[in-house]
């Protein structure tokens, strides 16, 4: 059966752990619903790991709608997230004709990044029939704002800051709230107080769900590997395996394990 936001709903009231990956492509698209992951998300990461640049910043919506138009056809039953790029959600106009490309092209949520300046965009997206995700702490977006790929809330005013945003945005509309790089203490208690399913990357182990970026967790990224990684395919046979052994293991909530975790 496909997977909706009631899946992720369903899950979460359950206490049931659920997977993302990034997929990018019709094949990887396929193979990875097939291993039974929930959610694959076309990120703007793709800017880095496909076209090799250092940010995610000179990602357009023409590479994101090709993108998502090749996972939509290779998906078998995953929700499809796609990544708004940077900028083009600017203005809030831009975000409503942006976000219905993204999902005429096969997207059924997108993903924003940002803060509380986002909740009257996330309003209107939302009432208008498209389901949102806020990705909150390490928005690569903002890596030039941040001044480097950092640990965002902390110390105690940021992380508390950080859970007002995260009430403020599911109450504008947003859907699901996807936290990357934060302290795994203050993730659990996102998680907490707020009733949408919260997706971790770099957040320990106490989110509704976990995401990783595909070539991350095969191991294949050229350069130093950030500490929320593992490579799955070390100990698999293959592709396929990798990615049920990673669906597995957040299933069982035995990924990420302590050493995947940052602390405050
Ligand atoms: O672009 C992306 O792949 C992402 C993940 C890192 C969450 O946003």
């Amino acid at each position: 059966m496909a997977v909706t936001i009631n899946t992720l709903r369903e899950y979460k009231r359950k206490g049931e752990a659920f997977s993302a990956l990034t997929a990018y492509d019709a094949t990887f698209a396929q193979v990875v619903s097939e291993a039974g992951v929930d959610v694959i998300l076309i990120g703007d990461s793709l800017g880095m790991v496909l076209q090799g640049h250092d940010s995610t910043l000179p990602v357009t919506m023409e590479h994101m709608c090709y993108h998502v138009r090749s996972v939509a056809k290779g998906n078998r039953g995953a929700l499809i997230m796609a990544d708004m790029p940077f900028m083009s959600y600017g203005t809030e106009a831009a975000a409503l004709e942006n976000a219905a490309e993204l999902m005429r092209a096969g997207a059924h949520m997108v993903k924003l990044e940002g803060t509380d300046w986002m909740a009257d965009t996330i309003r209107a997206l939302s009432d208008r029939g498209v389901p949102v995700c806020a990705h909150l702490g390490l928005t690569p977006q903002f890596v030039n704002k941040f001044g480097g790929y950092k640990v965002q809330g902390r110390d105690e005013k940021h992380a508390e800051l950080m859970i007002e945003h995260a009430c403020q945005l599911e109450a504008a509309g947003a859907d699901v709230i996807l936290l990357e790089c934060v302290p795994a203490a203050l993730a659990a208690r996102i998680t907490q107080a707020v009733k949408a399913p919260v997706i971790g990357i770099g957040a320990g182990a106490d989110t509704d769900g976990q995401v990783l970026v595909l070539h991350d967790m095969l191991g294949v990224t050229p350069g130093r590997r950030p500490k929320f990684v593992k490579d799955f395919l070390k100990e698999a046979t293959s592709i396929q395996t990798a990615i049920t052994a990673y669906h597995d293991a957040v299933r069982q909530r035995t990924f990420p394990g302590e050493e995947h975790t940052f602390k405050a």
